[in-house]
């Protein structure tokens, strides 16, 4: 596919009715200006947190978090991608659309990739028949029969069979107009070392489609079924086409039922999503044999802004879920964890009716644990609390975890929790893990804000409806960054006082504040289409920013706040290198502390004038 030009990307934009477009997926209130507000259409809420704002042709919703532009919000409600987005809305608002020129390498890479996608697609048909229908799969059949899988799960997921002989899968290609070297470079043939003879990858295993977030096949998972057969399981390797690491298995299936319950379930083996699947857990993905990427995370975070990882209950899957929460640290995602018993992993529950079957997986779902108190309990669990020692360790393990738990119930449950287990007094024990960190003192600082109607959302009915950020680091900064938006002159000055590096913790936030003092006030100015991360933080940005109106009080509260935390980043770094220089950071986190306070003062007696 040629890309239509970005003049043309502009034309639809300028185009678009962006109150109509929403309008057509959940009714909007006018709020003021080019602001309105309504249900959100990527959640299900009773009240409204979806807030447009037409003028920019932007959205976000405070409540799940999502955000994007008019072509984004096709690309998730239609499931198009970016070119089909611009089809659907050109054609919508009569806008013609041009093509730009390739160049006749560019033409030519492009149509080698779209033939062996084509091949690639042929060939999952192709096991699907014949596991179906070949009497050589009947033991297949039976196997994934006794699993408990039925035959409409494994439709869906376009499971199959791949014949024991050498050359079925070259043969059947190469009548349909591919060639060897296609089917090589699509990774569906090896190569015998030395005399150069060409043969079938996959033989004589069931076989699991790898695919991207739109459903088209990149590769295969191919399980033996018999111990003597080489590895459980055989991946694609890296090819033209698939890349591992970058895609969650089942996410094409899982993609709207994830967005509805704002929640996704991981998964690690295939089987386990598949099974989840049938057990009506339909917002369930895998990891893919590696262990979780960053990439995955990113993709995770589009699914849902909470994930219950599920991973199998033995010392690998334990730890996988610690790398995967630092992967994720910083990356807007709440992670939970789904307990499972001993040794077993999702598939095993699902298909013993004895530990719980469907029925008890989805309550164990249901009741997954916060992230925080799963990491708890593992390093007691592993502790060795029969010594003073041994006890200190924990607790020396458990600070930093401490240290960004705030104050409230949760941290007052685990500090018992912790001194139960240790058998200390919990006021000492509480002591001893929050010292060093300002954390525990610290309470959470909502700014005050507007909203369509009712009251505040701190006071309103049924909870706040603002999303429940697992790292308020990364709530802090996004706030701060919507009030430099909302004020671009004064939120400039503010940037350019700070050291970005230091005062933000990802890179992501680090690369909208370059854009916001490139664009004051305008973060979605020229931005790379294909830049998905930056180009949904700039929308949430213009989105928070008209919701809360430009107040020089709140820039101020929301930057003392980024300072805050950054030199108590900066305090526990320094207690835990030794490197001293922590009075004077004592003292200047006293003074913006004092900044703050008087800040949020003055934002109150605004908001209350206004009332
Ligand atoms: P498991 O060994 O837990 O497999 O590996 P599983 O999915 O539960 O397998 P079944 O239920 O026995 O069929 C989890 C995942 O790790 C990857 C696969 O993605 C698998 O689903 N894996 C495992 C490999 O890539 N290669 C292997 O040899 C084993
Ligand atoms: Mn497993």
């Amino acid at each position: 596919m040629a890309k239509y030009t970005s003049d043309s990307k502009e034309k639809v934009r300028d185009a678009v009715d962006m109150v109509d477009l929403v309008g057509q997926r959940t009714e909007l209130k006018k709020t003021g200006g080019a602001s309105y507000m309504g249900r959100c259409p990527f959640h299900e809420e009773r009240s409204g947190s979806f807030s447009v704002e037409a003028s920019k042709k932007v959205y976000h919703c405070f409540g799940c978090g999502v955000s994007g532009d008019c072509f984004s919000f096709v690309q998730e409600l239609e499931g198009l991608d970016f070119k089909g987005s611009m089809e659907f809305l050109a054609s919508r608002y009569n806008v013609e659309l041009e093509l730009e020129d390739e160049d006749p390498d560019a033409a030519r890479r492009r149509l080698a990739r779209e033939r062996l996608l084509e091949l690639l697609e042929r060939t999952a048909a192709f096991y699907v028949r014949y596991l179906w229908e070949s009497s050589e799969a009947r033991r297949a059949r039976e196997y994934l029969e006794q699993r408990g899988l039925g035959e409409e799960v494994l439709r869906r997921f376009r499971v199959g069979y791949s014949p024991k002989a050498w050359d079925k899968v070259l043969l059947a290609s190469r009548k349909a107009g591919f060639s060897n070297r296609e089917c090589y470079d699509a990774g569906l043939a090896k190569r015998a070392q030395g005399e150069g003879r060409i043969f079938d990858a996959f033989r004589g295993r069931v076989m699991f489609p790898l695919c991207d977030r739109r459903g088209r096949v990149l590769g295969f998972g191919a399980r033996t079924l018999s111990s003597q057969d080489g590895p459980k399981y055989l991946n694609s390797n890296d090819s033209a086409v698939y890349h591992k690491g970058l895609h969650l298995f089942g996410a094409d299936l899982a993609r709207s039922a994830a967005a509805k319950a704002g929640e996704v379930v991981l998964c690690e083996g295939y089987t386990d999503v598949i099974a989840l699947h049938q057990a009506g857990l339909t917002n369930t993905v895998g990891q893919m044999g590696t262990a979780l990427t960053p990439d995955q995370v990113a993709e995770l975070s589009r699914l849902a802004p909470t994930v219950h990882m599920a991973l199998d209950a033995d010392e690998a899957g334990q730890k996988a879920m610690l790398k995967a929460a630092s992967v994720a640290r910083g990356r807007g995602v709440t992670l939970r964890v789904v307990e499972l018993p001993r040794g077993k992993d999702p598939a095993d529950v699902v298909a013993d009716e004895e530990l719980g079957g469907a029925e008890g997986m989805r309550a164990r779902v249901a009741a997954s644990l916060p992230f925080v108190t799963f990491r708890v309990r593992r390093a007691l669990d592993l502790g060795r609390l029969d010594s003073a020692e041994g006890k200190d360790q924990v607790i020396a393990e458990l600070r930093p975890v401490f240290a960004e738990l705030p104050a409230g119930a949760l941290r007052e449950e685990l500090t018992r929790l912790v001194a139960e287990r240790i058998d200390e007094k919990p006021t000492l024990v509480s002591g001893w893990l929050s010292e060093g960190s300002a954390a525990a003192a610290r309470a959470p600082v909502e700014a005050p804000r507007r909203t369509a109607d009712g009251p505040r959302p701190a006071e309103r009915p049924g909870g706040p409806r603002r999303r429940a950020f697992s790292d308020t680091a990364a709530e802090t900064e996004r706030a701060f960054l919507a009030a430099v938006t909302a004020l671009p002159q004064a939120g400039t000055t503010e940037l350019e006082r700070l050291d970005l590096d230091l005062a933000f913790t990802t890179d992501l936030h680090r690369r909208a504040a370059r854009q916001l003092l490139a664009h004051p006030g305008d973060p979605t100015a020229g931005l790379d289409p294909e830049d998905h991360d930056l180009s949904a933080l700039a929308a949430e940005l213009q989105v928070r920013a008209a919701d809360m109106g430009g107040s020089g009080a709140v820039l101020e509260a929301e930057a003392r706040k980024v300072e805050l935390a950054m030199v108590d980043r900066m305090i526990a770094h320094g207690r835990a290198s030794g490197t001293g220089g922590i009075a004077e950071l004592a003292q200047r986190r006293q003074a913006l502390q004092a900044a703050q306070h008087r800040a949020l003062e003055r934002a109150m007696a605004e908001t209350a004038r206004e009332d």
